[in-house]
């Protein structure tokens, strides 16, 4: 078959894939309906959680602050929120900031808030 000919074969055919996609999406249709599966990830305790789960939970699951590394100083946590506020624009106010950097401090960075966490694992694993 000559390239003309396959062009000629298969033009029909693409058209009405372009064709499906089109109607699929016209506007006006409802958007796909979706429900995120439940929450599972939590804060672990510590000093003002309540505050943490006030100005930490709003965009993102605790996943993300759970999977940070461990032992990471308070300025780590320090940038961390900055980070939130101006790069993000998470509305912290500037009373609620030195309790969320004890706060994540003392539940993510002491080696006892670690290690409780590790003996909790270790004890969950098969
Ligand atoms: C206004 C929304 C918003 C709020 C509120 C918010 N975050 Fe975030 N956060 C984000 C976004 C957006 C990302 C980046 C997501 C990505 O890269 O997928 C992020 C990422 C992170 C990360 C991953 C590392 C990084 O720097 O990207 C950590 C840790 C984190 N947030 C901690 C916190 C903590 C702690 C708080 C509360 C003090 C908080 N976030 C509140 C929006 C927010």
């Amino acid at each position: 078959m000559s390239p003309r000919l396959i062009h000629a074969a298969l033009l029909p055919a693409l058209a009405s894939i372009m064709l499906a996609g089109l109607a699929a999406a016209q506007p006006g249709s409802p958007p796909p309906a979706y429900s995120p599966p439940p929450e599972t990830a939590r804060l672990l305790e510590g000093p003002d959680l309540a505050k943490a789960q006030t100005y930490c939970l709003a965009c993102h699951s605790a996943d993300y602050v759970t999977t940070q590394p461990r032992g990471m100083s308070a300025a780590f946590w320090e940038a961390e929120v900055a980070k939130m506020r101006t790069a993000y624009g998470a509305t912290i106010p500037d009373d609620a900031v030195k309790p969320l950097v004890n706060y994540l401090t003392t539940a993510y960075s002491a080696p006892a808030a670690h290690e409780r966490e590790t003996v909790a694992r270790l004890r969950k694993s098969p």
